[in-house]
């Protein structure tokens, strides 16, 4: 990673051609006008060379009441998140519904202001800038929606959807923009004459394709995959991740990819977080999640897992009662009135997350390392 120049103007949407395999971000240059370099230097700062880090981020959503919409609470949808990614990488982010995962991957893209804590992306303080700045920093960052039916503007074609960003940034000439937008859907397993069609014509997987080219249209760095497969047919699902890391391995994007089941992340994720109630309980490498789970979260959640083999299953841990109301959190262990393990001691104070083996982080007064 060049760390000190951030947001350097490269080769903008230039060919994500699947013709052979070119090395990361080889591209046909297409003009943007637009400088890059202002006031940047200034406001770099350095991340031990992670292309994302992300510091204690908190977003609480105040609750109002009554006649005078008075506040009388917070959902406190992400809690003091820390965490970071690497250039080419996958983190994979489980939860149930509610937990705070899609409020977590928009306040890093800022389409949520955050309450507290600090982002930075590619060397830049991304809740330190605004304007222009902030603009040209979303370039680099993108999003996939869960739902490809509500994410796609029904009255454009597909080659305005795709070629939206394209042009918003003004990148290219309309010529030019559709022949990218050809060359991207070709990529994504479309055809470039699928262009002149509407998004209702087609199927939930191929929407989908369309929202991922539609992603990587400005050849991001960062992508937030917000259960991009959660909508699907089961049997679509593979085709649709197995699409995502091929362009990944192609052009080297990070992922923070969202899922509800650690089924569907366990293939992509290079790391684990399992999020509840707005906060992390447990994070880890791939393989030390799937086999060496420590929070009890973690541990019924794979548990849940429906597995081939029945003689590997392990014996599933009950999960009883839904996540708490949010405006009412339980004191203590915010897991601890579904907790199987919970004692007494649970309820008096809440775990810090904290690092059980190298690189295995808990929220639990319970866990501890496996005996070698
Ligand atoms: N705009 C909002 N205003 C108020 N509360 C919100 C808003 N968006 C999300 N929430 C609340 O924040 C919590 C986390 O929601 P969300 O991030 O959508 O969870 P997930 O993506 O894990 O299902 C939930 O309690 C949800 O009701
Ligand atoms: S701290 Fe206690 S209640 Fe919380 S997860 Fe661990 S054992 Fe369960
Ligand atoms: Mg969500």
């Amino acid at each position: 990673m060049k760390t000190n120049e951030p947001f350097e103007e490269n080769s903008h949407l230039s060919s994500h051609s699947s013709r052979g395999r070119p090395g990361p971000r080889q591209m046909t240059p297409v003009r943007d006008d637009r400088g890059l370099r202002s006031g940047r230097q200034e406001r770099a700062v350095h991340q031990n060379g992670h292309l994302l880090s992300v510091h204690n981020l908190k977003k609480y959503f105040p609750v109002r009441r009554g006649v005078f919409s008075r506040i009388k609470g917070h959902i406190k949808a992400v809690d003091d998140v820390s965490f970071t990614l690497d250039k080419g990488k996958t983190l994979g982010l489980v939860g149930e519904s509610g937990c705070g995962k899609t409020t977590l991957g928009r306040t890093i893209l800022r389409l949520l202001e955050p309450t507290a804590g600090r982002v930075v992306f590619k060397d830049l303080d991304l809740f330190g800038i605004k304007g222009k700045r902030l603009r040209q920093a979303r370039k680099f960052m993108q999003i996939i929606f869960q739902d490809p039916f509500g994410s796609l503007n029904p009255r454009m074609t597909v080659g305005g959807i795709v070629g939206e960003p394209l042009a918003v940034h003004k990148i290219g000439t309309p010529r030019e923009r559709r022949e990218k937008v050809a060359e991207l859907l070709e990529r994504v397993g479309l055809e470039a004459a699928h262009s002149r069609r509407y998004p209702h014509e087609f199927s939930g997987g191929q929407r989908q394709r369309i929202g991922i080219a539609r992603a990587i249209a400005l050849n991001p760095d960062f992508i937030v995959c917000d259960e991009p497969v959660s909508a699907l047919d089961v049997s679509i699902r593979a085709q649709i991740i197995n699409l995502l890391e091929d362009l990944q391995a192609e052009f080297q994007m990070a992922y923070l990819f969202i899922a509800h089941d650690l089924s569907v992340v366990e293939h992509i994720s290079d790391e684990v977080a399992v999020m509840y109630f707005g906060k992390i309980v447990e994070m880890a490498s791939r393989e030390e999640i799937y086999r060496n789970p420590l929070h009890p979260y973690t541990k019924a959640l794979l548990s849940a897992i429906p597995v081939p083999d029945p003689k590997a299953r392990s014996e599933r841990i009950p999960l009883p009662g839904d996540v708490p109301s949010a405006l009412e959190p339980p004191p203590g262990c915010l897991f601890s009135p579904r907790c199987s393990i919970a004692e007494d001691s649970c309820r008096r104070s809440e775990p810090e997350l904290e690092e059980i083996q190298p690189g295995h982080f808990v929220r639990c007064f319970k866990a501890a390392p496996k005996e070698k």
